[in-house]
Parts: C-alpha cells; sequence; structure tokens
C-alpha cells in the first residue's frame, strides 16, 4: 500500500519534471527530507513528556537531515530553484508532508520507516538511473563548490554518523572530482539512507540500533586500533590514555 503510494506520486514528479532534471531532483529532496524532521519532533516531544530518551536516533535522524540540506544545496547551486513555482509546490507539499508523517510515526512508527524507506529506494533508483544515462554529460562538468566542501573538506563527522549499517566501521571516503562523482555520492548516501530504514525497522532496533560513533566508544577491547576505521585512528594517537602529571620534576 505503502510502496504503491510513494510509486504514484514519483510518477507524477517524473510526468511534470520529465525533462527538468535538476527541478525534479530539488523538489524531491526538498520534500523526501521532511520525514526525518517529523521524527525528530516526535522523539523531542516524547523526550520532553518523560515517556523515554532516544539520543542515538535523534542523532542519526539529524545526520540524516544534514545531508540531505547538502542534496537540496548541491540541487540548487546546479540551478534547481531557479523557478518560483517549483520552490512553491516544493515547499507547500513538503509543510503537508510533515503534519502527514507525524501521526504516522506516532501512532505507527515502523509504518513510518517503512514509508521513509520506499522514498529513499525510490531516490537511490532515481540517481542511478540519471547517472547511466548522463554519465558523459556529467563527467564532463565540474563539481559544485558546495559539494567538495561537504564531501572532502569539511569536518566528516556528520557524514559518518548517518551510515550505521556498516559492521567494519570502514567510513565512506568520496571522490568529488566532477559531477559524475557528485551524483554517484549523493546516490550512494540514498542506499544508506535506506539501510538504516530497514534496521529501524528490526524487531530488536529499540535496543540495538545506535550512532556509529556511539558504537565505537561502547566497544570493550584492549587495542581500540583493532576497531576503529583507518581514518579515525589519526584521532586515536591525540588522545594519551596515560598523560604525565601535570607536575613536572623540581616544580
Ligand atoms: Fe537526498
Ligand atoms: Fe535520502
Amino acid at each position: 500500500m505503502i510502496r504503491a503510494i510513494v510509486g504514484f506520486f514519483a510518477f507524477i514528479v517524473d510526468v511534470v519534471y520529465g525533462n527538468r532534471p535538476y527541478s525534479r531532483f530539488y523538489l524531491l529532496e526538498t520534500i523526501a527530507r521532511v520525514p526525518y524532521f517529523s521524527f525528530l519532533s516526535v522523539l523531542h516531544l516524547y523526550e520532553t513528556l518523560g515517556f523515554w530518551r532516544k539520543a542515538d536516533w535523534l542523532k542519526v535522524h539529524f545526520a540524516e537531515t544534514w545531508n540531505e540540506l547538502h542534496h537540496l544545496l548541491i540541487m540548487e547551486s546546479l540551478g534547481g530553484n531557479r523557478y518560483w513555482i517549483d520552490r512553491f509546490v516544493a515547499q507547500h507539499v513538503a509543510f503537508a508532508y510533515y503534519w502527514i508523517v507525524v501521526p504516522i510515526y506516532m501512532l505507527l512508527p515502523k509504518s513510518a520507516y517503512y514509508l521513509m524507506e520506499s522514498i529513499e529506494n525510490h531516490a537511490f533508483h532515481t540517481y542511478d538511473e540519471y547517472l547511466k544515462s548522463h554519465e558523459a554529460e556529467l563527467k564532463a562538468q565540474p563539481a559544485p563548490q558546495i559539494a567538495i566542501n561537504y564531501y572532502c573538506d569539511g569536518d566528516l563527522y556528520m557524514f559518518d554518523e548517518f551510515q550505521t549499517t556498516n559492521p567494519s566501521r570502514e567510513f565512506r571516503r568520496p571522490k568529488v572530482d566532477n559531477l559524475y562523482d557528485v551524483f554517484v555520492n549523493i546516490r550512494d548516501d540514498e542506499s544508506e539512507h535506506v539501510k538504516t530504514m530497514v534496521a529501524l525497522q528490526q524487531p530488536a532496533a529499540w535496543l540495538t540500533f545506535h550512532s556509529p560513533h556511539t558504537v565505537v566508544e561502547l566497544t570493550p577491547v584492549e587495542d581500540k586500533s583493532q576497531v576503529l576505521a583507518p581514518n579515525m585512528r589519526g584521532c586515536l594517537k591525540s588522545i594519551d590514555l596515560n598523560p604525565p602529571s601535570p607536575l613536572k620534576k623540581g616544580e
């Protein structure tokens, strides 16, 4: 049922925006991140009312909104939000969608996560098809600066935070040499979102689902270099586990 509804709306968007890919992606990115805002709002509400606290879930969902925000910024840098009508439609649908997802998440959280899995799955296939049909054209264009900043130059903590189902803790370090690479990275981000939504529907998710950084912190091992991803080992080296006394001899 949910998959059919998502498929119907995706079909409408594809028909209306078929020949304007960046406007279509702008619309999809504006709307597709809204459920994460709904999840965050409801989780905050539960915590405020004293029902329960799911700090890891808040952190992961915020990292997902942060990732989707950067997809949106990339589409805006490519001109996807150039026309008033596209902004009007995207923002008003997003507003309505937020209020639709809030009660679904409160009453049927697994269904809300399944809805999001379906949307993220559609996003993955949309970008995958676009990559296959526009490979040469995309490889000839430079990457937007916002994509370079997000995937390469910035603090990647938030980027790592939404990659929750990676058992090896080998976080992605994507290249951004051209626009093709950017779309590959966005497609792969959507794949990570699908995996997280699937993980959150598992019966034991309530107990087992954690932020990837929390898992690292909680791993009880003697030699942490065996469990930390290579890119994090440098951080470990900077932590002195046996700091010298602040007082030197003779002081
Ligand atoms: Fe996205
Ligand atoms: Fe996504």
